[in-house]
């Protein structure tokens, strides 16, 4: 692979300005770590293994970074996070997970969080049945919660999350420039989850609709951010870092934000880009190599940069009616660390 150019960013954040974020929410980060590896439905050993080997390889968990601080940025003075806001955070994460399983089988990817996927270590039948049992886990919290508006907000996110992989699929290989499919497909992937994630909380704790709706934006904006950077870091990014393989996204024909900058361009490096795509030379190394260097020496790296920045910007304008506290400059501090992560 030659050289990629390195974001623009002051310096690369690591694990450790995740833990300083996350700091207002730590002891219950820590019971949700606990649920998570807890097998809800049964004592089979092997299920306990298979959910054991997803948790513990060292996913970000900024999803449930995003409930626990939406949840107590929700709160009202002197109040403490409850039991409910916990589960919140664990089924969100739940769904996340699984939904990362799924996508595994469906880009057939070998590699995540620096492991073995689990359709490449096991098969996809059995990779489908794990994704579809977390699914049964975050399905038995929601019961425990017993809310029926936010049943409703999960179940629109399971929905999205399929409609977005269903529309991904459907537009693999297309190379006409559509920034509306693009952010549509982006926020039923991902900021449809985050959206749930970040306001269900505030519902549980009866806030004022004012802040539910503010932290809901947050959510959709912040996801976005999220998407792009994850669409950018695919072109930008290495698999030791990432601990999955970059550049999937070209090969597979998934046209994602850093490409589209080119294509929308009337030149020559948008024509090649665009015959790469139509020829499928796209998915060989050849191809993809000189696809990813096309992308990265015509500007498609830094507009996707400022793509981003703009739904942070967003994000942070989205809280300006949540009361000042720890859990809300942690809140601001996320979108920072969103912005110019490296894996
Ligand atoms: C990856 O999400 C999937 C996308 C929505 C792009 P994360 O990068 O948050 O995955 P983990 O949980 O940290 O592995
Ligand atoms: C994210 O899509 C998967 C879901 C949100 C369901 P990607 O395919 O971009 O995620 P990675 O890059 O494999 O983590
Ligand atoms: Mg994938
Ligand atoms: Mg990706």
């Amino acid at each position: 692979m030659t050289s990629a150019p390195s974001q623009p960013k002051s310096s690369s954040p690591s694990q450790e300005d995740l833990k300083a974020i996350i700091a207002p929410v730590q002891a219950e980060l820590a019971i949700v770590e606990q649920w998570l590896t807890t097998n809800l439905i049964d004592d089979n050993p092997f299920v306990g293994e298979l959910l054991a080997q997803v948790f513990q390889s060292g996913g970000k968990r900024i999803r449930v970074a995003i409930a626990l601080l939406g949840s107590k940025a929700s709160l009202k003075e002197g109040a403490e996070l409850g039991r409910l806001n916990i589960i919140q955070a664990v089924l969100t994460e739940l769904i996340h997970t699984a939904s990362l399983v799924h996508d595994d089988v469906i880009d057939a990817s070998a590699l995540r969080r620096g492991k073995e996927t689990v359709n490449k270590r096991f098969n996809d039948r059995l990779a489908v049945l794990l994704g579809d049992l977390l699914f049964a886990q975050a399905s038995i919290c929601l019961a425990r919660i017993m809310n029926p508006v936010v049943v409703g907000i999960y179940g629109q996110v399971l929905g999205d999350l399929c409609a977005g992989e269903i529309g991904q699929m459907r537009s693999q290989f297309v190379y006409d420039v559509n920034w509306e499919r693009y952010i549509n497909k982006s926020i039923a992937k991902t900021a449809s989850l985050f959206a749930a994630g970040s306001h269900a909380g505030a519902i549980l704790n009866a806030a004022s609709n004012e802040s539910v709706q503010a932290l809901k934006d947050y959510g959709v904006n912040l996801g976005l951010c999220f998407q792009i950077v994850d669409d950018l870091l695919d072109v930008t990014g290495s698999s030791s870092e990432l601990g999955k393989e970059p550049g999937s996204d070209l090969r597979a024909g998934v046209v994602t934000a850093p490409a589209l900058f080119v294509l929308e361009r009337d030149d020559e490096p948008a024509k090649r880009l665009r015959e790469l795509i139509k020829t499928r030379q796209i998915v060989n190394d050849e191809g993809a190599e000189e696809g990813l260097k096309i992308i990265r020496e015509n500007g498609g790296v830094e507009a996707t940069v400022a793509l981003a920045t703009r739904y942070a910007e967003l994000a942070k304008d989205s809280l300006s009616v949540i009361a000042p506290s720890d859990a809300r400059d942690s809140l601001v501090a996320l979108i920072d660390y969103v912005l110019v992560r490296t894996k």
